[in-house]
């Protein structure tokens, strides 16, 4: 169908995260008018399951250069280092400017910030708010603060579908899905001057994931149908230590922080041997890639689904205190980690690609921007530094509100005529039927998951083609899936893991989080670079 309604502002933001709400509070600042989209409510996105914290050379004896330097040994060799140096030198400041925002931070009794340690940190540098519910305090201080603005659109419930352009190919606008009631109730259009994508993550391609059901990649498919490039896809990271539920758990499983080994917490075995020992300088404290590798090997050598976290002498007030979170998720499920061993396995957590962008978060697609987990701003290379993500969205937030000030001022950033009525909604490419939800996730968890070979991937990449084809052969028959949010959903992750597998079926070596068993060492002379993928790489 052809958008049922219109609605105009000046910068459209899709996505309701640290990086969303920061760039829209940003842009708000320069008198421009901002509409927030987002796919469920306000704080349903991932920043509010972040628990560790957020990473800043806020210490004494810390420095952006050491920040930089374990970021950069984290991203094995493919970092962007110049978006690196921004990311640690703006990130003090950025999480100062959080604070006047309202989020409160843990302090000790002088009011200084506490900070902790994890994986690939050689230093404490972890910022961290309610013990262990860091995103909860963040998203809730961003949420009250875009709510108390009365010039802030908020349009909750909606699901973004494709970019608009006008006729020199700059973004003006979006049509969305909302799941509502009203005037604004089914497909419609927003026109704006530009668009700042912001919706995270694509977690939900793999069937065991920390992310919440709404990551389904919809701003790296909405960019790649936009024609933009995304990059370093291949580079999905695996939490190591996530509460492990059963061999056939499915969907958002709880996170077991790395703030917890930061404070001591070790990984051991069902006999209770320490096999991180001797593996890395850092011990349980290496780089995450390294630790869910290691997990992995034991499993795979002891034959079973599971190792285990050990954080028995931090005693039931600690546990309280520091980590409240995590206790209350491990009692749900009948693991008492004052007397337990927290049983844990590596699930997927963290996209460190995705649409490329400059320093000003601008995309390949003039007046698209993005930031956060959707974007690939090159902080992250092959793996992501623990704690570097909400850092990262705060930061290149606020450069996107900055770029858009700065062209607004001088006024570069007129208003743009698109043909509304003209843009189909029903999408470019063929809708699955949900149920491609599932089937995407096994085989993307069988074929692409902490583990690969060319022989996997192809597996996987066949599938895929498989469930596109049906998609295609049903829009042939006139007879497209019903077009809902669940189907657009399942063409998203199609689409997305598409491009993940053809990105991690062409590095052919192991860097960072990206493991193939077939090519087991790091190849500098051919691999110590970033693959790009467009629309056309996917086949779709
Ligand atoms: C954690 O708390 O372990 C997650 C931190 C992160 O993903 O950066």
């Amino acid at each position: 169908p052809a958008p049922g309604w219109t609605a105009t502002t000046d910068v459209v933001v899709v996505g309701s995260g640290v990086a969303g709400l920061t760039a829209a509070l940003g842009i708000r600042q320069a008198g421009l008018r901002v509409t927030v989209v987002t796919k469920a409510m306000l704080d349903d996105g991932s920043t509010r399951w972040a628990q560790g914290g957020i990473a800043a050379a806020l210490g004494e004896g810390d420095s952006p250069e050491q920040h930089l330097a374990d970021t950069l040994v984290a991203g094995a060799g493919v970092c962007d280092v110049d978006a690196v140096r921004l990311l640690v030198t703006e990130g003090p400041g950025a999480v100062r400017r959080l604070i006047a925002r309202g989020a409160g931070f843990d302090t000790d009794e002088a009011g200084e910030i506490l900070l902790t340690r994890e994986g690939g940190h050689h230093r404490r540098r972890i910022a961290h708010a309610g013990g262990d519910a860091t995103g909860a305090e963040i998203s809730r201080a961003l949420v009250a603060a875009v709510r108390s603005d009365p010039g802030m659109e908020l349009v909750e419930h909606a699901l973004v579908l494709d970019l608009l352009k006008d006729a020199e190919g700059h973004a003006a606008g979006l049509t969305l899905h909302v799941m509502g009631e009203g005037a604004r109730d089914g497909v419609g259009a927003i026109r704006a001057r530009a668009v700042v994508l912001a919706t995270g993550g694509m977690g939900q391609v793999f069937e065991a994931t920390t992310n919440p059901a709404v990551s389904t990649g919809d701003g790296v498919a909405l960019a790649l149908r936009a024609g933009a490039a995304a990059a370093d896809l291949e580079f999905v990271q695996f939490h190591p230590t996530v509460l492990f539920l059963g061999p056939d758990a499915q969907g958002q499983q709880p996170l077991v922080s790395e703030a917890v080994r930061g404070e001591g917490a070790h990984l051991v075995d069902a006999a209770g041997t320490r096999f991180m020992l001797g593996q890395h300088e850092l011990n349980e404290l290496a780089p995450r890639d390294i630790v869910a590798k290691a997990i992995t090997r034991q499993m795979q050598l002891q034959d079973t689904d599971r190792m285990y976290l050990d954080g028995r002498h931090f005693g039931a007030a600690m546990w309280a205190e520091r980590f409240p979170t995590i206790l209350a998720s491990c009692l749900a499920h009948g693991i008492d980690p004052v007397t337990d061993l927290v049983p844990i396995a590596p699930a997927a957590h963290y996209a460190s690609g995705g649409v490329r962008t400059d320093l000003h978060g601008r995309t390949s697609v003039p007046g698209l921007y993005a930031c956060g987990e959707v974007a690939c701003t090159g902080v992250h290379g092959a793996n992501r530094l623990a704690s570097n993500s909400l850092l990262e969205g705060l930061v290149f937030a606020e450069r996107i509100a900055q770029d858009l000030t700065d062209r607004h001022r001088a006024g570069e950033l007129p208003e743009r005529a698109v043909d509304v009525a003209a843009a189909r909604a029903d999408r470019t490419v063929p809708l699955p039927a949900p149920e491609a939800r599932a089937a995407i996730q096994h085989l993307m968890s069988r074929g692409a998951g902490v583990v690969r070979s060319a022989d996997s991937m192809a597996r996987a990449a066949a599938g895929l083609a498989e469930l596109a084809r049906a998609a295609e052969a049903h829009a042939g028959e006139q007879k497209p899936a019903d077009p809902r949010v669940e189907t657009w959903e399942a063409a998203n992750l199609l689409l997305v893991a598409t491009a993940l597998v053809t990105a991690a079926a062409a590095r052919a070596e192991t860097r960072g989080c990206h493991w193939r068993e077939d090519c087991p060492e790091r190849d500098d002379a051919h691999w110590r670079r970033n693959l790009t993928t467009t629309l056309d790489d996917t086949g779709i």
